[in-house]
């Protein structure tokens, strides 16, 4: 506003004949409210300056650098030159990314372009060139914010109409999360009246034939037996094995199908620990596959008589509720005593039966979150799962994000060549959105490596700092920063116990 509309303007505010005080107050008035309007025509960076978030705020005011630096000291003068956009970039390489477009879920701020950087892999899809499917690894060192963005993402997904689910959650920190948005825990553990089993049969989708999913339900329980029992054993089953689960399957399967039951794990444990049903049902009196089971037998007591006791080997307390906005499994009371084979198995056993809950192709979009997955990579077993479930999620409208700390968590489920590799690498190359947090010194070559990060990227990657990532999403890279509501800060915040 300039001064010469503010002399002309007052008089319409203050007229002349009036007393003194009420001229005086009208006064008042005007200046005020021509303070306010001044103040609302400053820029939005210099109005936010002192209350914004530290990551909100602009490293240098719009009008650029300032002082001597700046190069706007006006005495640069360069003709006007034309030139094609690809020119430009390798001519003036200090432009930022376009952006992925303004729709789907807000997170946080683009660093360099300092715009909002919104991401839905499902508005993604068929959109973005090499976007091939809407799964995410999220890779980072603890304390970053990795949960924090997941939990985020998760909050501002259930406004979009998507449903979340988390088959295990061994710190239990996403039970609070759940809770807020009016969804379903399911808490496991010693002396917790919370029980799953694995073996539960979803309900059939309509457009799937009985017969078609008679055989679905088979492959999913012998999917989940077969993984049970090598991550106990520790290594591969013996063609005699798995025909004596086969069979111990189907003969439990037919015994309680004519009783109306559903079968549990501890009758599979049985029926592979007595010869005589293993023979009685296949015919063969060798007595060689009651032999070949005796293994099987022990690494399923486990589930039944060991430290996972009734957690897993009695019909479910809990029904699925497809209409629920989120799901979590907490798992947290498990304890980390000894090794954490008691823990993966758990993690197995609730995520499968989750993911067989979710094999409905009209359940709607829905997220699929890993969290704490580094704990199932050396499991080969595990991989196995997860990787044909992921196989499985495009065509059921599920997205899959997988949360680790470094990308070698990726190389130990095996040496190069081996099977563990190829599972691990093959789930790799399933996610086509990489966020990668800051990564240790020692871990950036193996990052740069598997990635194929730039050296700008690399150098980025260790510097990054809380809540900021690098987000390779189908080759494009973009620094992001993942901002916090204050509401989400507090239902989110790990660092609580370790400050009280
Ligand atoms: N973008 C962010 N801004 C502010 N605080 C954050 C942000 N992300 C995470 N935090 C805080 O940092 C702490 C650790 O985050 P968390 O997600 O548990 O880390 P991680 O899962 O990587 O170990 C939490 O208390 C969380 O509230
Ligand atoms: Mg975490």
């Amino acid at each position: 506003m300039s001064s010469r509309t503010r002399a002309t303007a007052s008089p319409l505010f203050v007229p002349h004949k009036t007393d003194r005080r009420s001229a005086r107050v009208a006064r008042d008035e005007f200046a005020a409210a021509r303070v306010q309007a001044r103040h609302a025509s400053q820029p939005e960076t210099i109005r936010t300056k002192t209350g914004a978030a530290p990551e909100l705020r602009p490293t240098y005011p719009a009008a650029g650098r300032p002082g001597p630096d700046s190069g706007r000291g006006g005495r640069l003068k360069l003709p006007a030159h034309r030139m094609t956009t690809a020119t430009a970039s390798g001519a003036y390489p200090f432009l930022a990314e376009g952006g992925l477009g303004a729709q789907g879920i807000y997170v946080g701020q683009d660093v360099h372009a300092e715009a909002a950087f919104t991401y839905d892999p499902f508005a993604l899809y068929g959109r973005l060139e090499g976007f091939t499917n809407p799964n995410i690894l999220l890779a980072g060192i603890i304390g970053m914010g990795k949960s924090a963005l997941a939990k985020s993402l998760a909050v501002r997904a259930v406004a979009f109409g998507y449903r979340i689910y988390v088959p295990c959650d061994p710190k239990g920190e996403w039970t609070v999360v759940t809770q807020e948005l009016g969804g379903q825990t399911i808490a496991l553990g010693p002396g917790l009246p919370g029980r799953l089993n694995p073996l539960d049969a979803p309900a059939r989708p309509h457009a799937v034939s009985e017969a078609d999913w008679t055989t679905e339900v088979r492959k999913r329980r012998l999917l989940l037996l077969g993984s049970l029992a090598k991550t106990v054993l520790r290594r591969e089953l013996h063609p005699m094995e798995h025909t004596a689960l086969d069979i111990a399957l189907d003969h439990v399967v037919a015994y309680r199908t004519s009783t109306g039951t559903t079968p549990l794990l501890g009758d599979v444990a049985y029926v592979l620990g007595s010869p005589e049903q293993l023979e009685a049902a296949t015919g063969d009196r060798s007595g060689r596959l009651g032999h070949a089971a005796e293994d099987l037998a022990h690494a399923l007591r486990r589930l039944i008589h060991g430290d996972l006791a009734g957690m897993f080997d009695a019909p479910s307390t809990v029904r699925f509720d497809p209409g629920a906005p989120m799901l979590s499994i907490d798992l947290s009371r498990l304890g980390g005593a000894g090794d954490d084979t008691g823990l993966v198995l758990a993690m197995t056993c609730a995520s499968a039966w989750m993911e067989s809950a979710l094999s409905d192709p009209t359940g709607g979009r829905r997220w699929v979150i890993y969290d704490e997955a580094w704990r199932v990579m050396r499991h080969v077993a595990l991989l196995e799962r997860m990787q044909s479930q992921w196989k499985l999620s495009r065509g059921l409208g599920i997205a899959n994000m997988m949360v680790i700390h470094r990308l070698s968590d990726l190389l130990t489920a095996g040496d190069a060549g081996s099977r563990g590799r190829a599972l691990a690498e093959g789930l790799l190359t399933d996610c086509s959105t990489r966020i990668i947090y800051r990564q240790e010194a020692d871990q950036l070559a193996t990052a740069a490596a598997v990635l194929g990060l730039t050296g700008v990227e690399t150098q980025a990657v260790s510097a990054l700092t809380k809540g900021r990532g690098l987000w390779k999403v189908a080759g494009r890279s973009f620094i992001t920063q993942h901002l916090l509501h204050p509401r989400e800060r507090e239902l989110f915040d790990t660092d609580l116990r370790m400050a009280a």
